[in-house]
């Protein structure tokens, strides 16, 4: 397929994406930013759908985004389940994960390898994060010599506030024993991920787990390892533009922050919770459905195989067919 045709693919399946469901009989629905979860009795049905937010707010959407990223997510939970427990019970359709309704623990747990993003613009101002204090003359995008676990808790408006190990335990938000289990397991996953990447040529910089509890046990639950949750970047070009004092090649959706912040300078990045969204140019979107796509098979080794189809009516479908609606 030329990159035209599937430009066409992309575009044709403008009219087809998935920007919300309402599946009443599944279960009490909370609409998350990019996910529909259906929650009844110990069962949560997460619908990955094509939203895409940024800047805390959901700004449009873009074609086959969600079965990417829920066939991304569902790979690496199969492929560590035997590493570390998961929440997944089963998967009925691309964009669809059944999991264990757990009891979420109030702490993400973010583990790095580079220093990047915003742990690095609190490096710049001389701040910890969570605690860590880092060695002195660090460069942007370098590597740490070891990584580096930087725990945080949602605020009410949804932003990431960074909080320490001290805390966390002075505070009582997670027990010691359940804390030392969600560090373990973090480094486990992300150790094994990033070696998975690197042999795919893809380096796995950062990235977020959330854990819950079901019948007293640890599980790692929501997604791991997207393109939404974790941060990529090209492994080949990384030391060279390092070297250079380039930015490395990104695999993740930070172009489109970039895109947003140029186009509309009055609007983002301090974009309130009502203000209207602008425009986006339909080249922006098939061009990062290029990138989700070119991730998901760089990630999973698998093409990506892009078709025109209705979304909504085989989810439907597959749903019905596995006696869950
Ligand atoms: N197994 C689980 N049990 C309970 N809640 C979960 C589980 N897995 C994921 N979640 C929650 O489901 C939601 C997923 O939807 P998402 O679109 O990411 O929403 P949000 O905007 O809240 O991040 C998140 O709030 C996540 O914490
Ligand atoms: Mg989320």
């Amino acid at each position: 397929m030329t990159s035209e045709e599937l430009d066409d693919i992309i575009r044709n399946q403008f009219d087809n994406t998935l920007d919300g469901t309402n599946f009443e009989s599944l279960g009490r629905l909370y609409k998350g930013k990019v996910r529909d979860n259906y929650i009844k009795n110990d069962v949560r049905i997460i619908i990955a759908t094509d939203r895409l937010s940024a800047f805390d707010r959901v700004i449009t959407t873009i074609p086959f985004k969600g079965q990417m990223l829920n066939q991304v997510s569902s790979f690496w939970f199969e492929k560590t389940k035997n590493l570390v427990k998961n929440h997944i019970i089963d998967i009925p359709d691309p964009n669809v994960a059944v999991v264990h309704q757990c009891e979420m623990i109030p702490v993400e747990m973010i583990v790095r390898a580079y220093i990047t993003g915003s742990a690095w613009r609190s490096y710049t101002k001389g701040e910890a994060t969570s605690g860590i204090i880092l060695p002195k003359g660090l460069q942007k995008n370098q590597k740490l010599d070891d990584f580096i676990l930087t725990p945080s808790t949602k605020a009410v408006s949804g932003h990431d506030i960074y909080i320490s190990r001290e805390k966390i335990l002075e505070d009582k938000l997670v027990d010691e024993d359940i804390y030392t289990q969600m560090e373990n397991a973090s480094i486990k996953l992300f150790k094994f991920a990033q070696n998975y990447c690197l042999n795919n040529g893809l380096i796995l910089v950062d990235t977020k787990y959330e854990f819950g509890i079901k019948d007293g046990e640890l599980l790692v639950t929501d997604e791991i390892h997207t393109q939404d949750s974790s941060r990529f970047w090209v492994a080949d070009s990384y030391n060279e533009r390092f070297e250079k004092g380039e930015e490395p090649e990104i695999l993740d959706k930070e172009i489109f922050r970039g895109w947003l912040m140029d186009t509309y300078p009055d609007i983002f990045p301090n974009i309130t919770p009502n203000q209207d969204i602008p425009p986006i140019a339909p080249e922006i979107k098939v061009e990062l459905a290029k990138r989700y796509m070119k991730s998901y098979q760089k990630i999973t080794g698998n093409e990506f195989k892009a078709e025109v189809s209705d979304v909504k009516k085989r989810i439907v479908e597959n749903l019905k067919k596995a006696n869950y609606l």
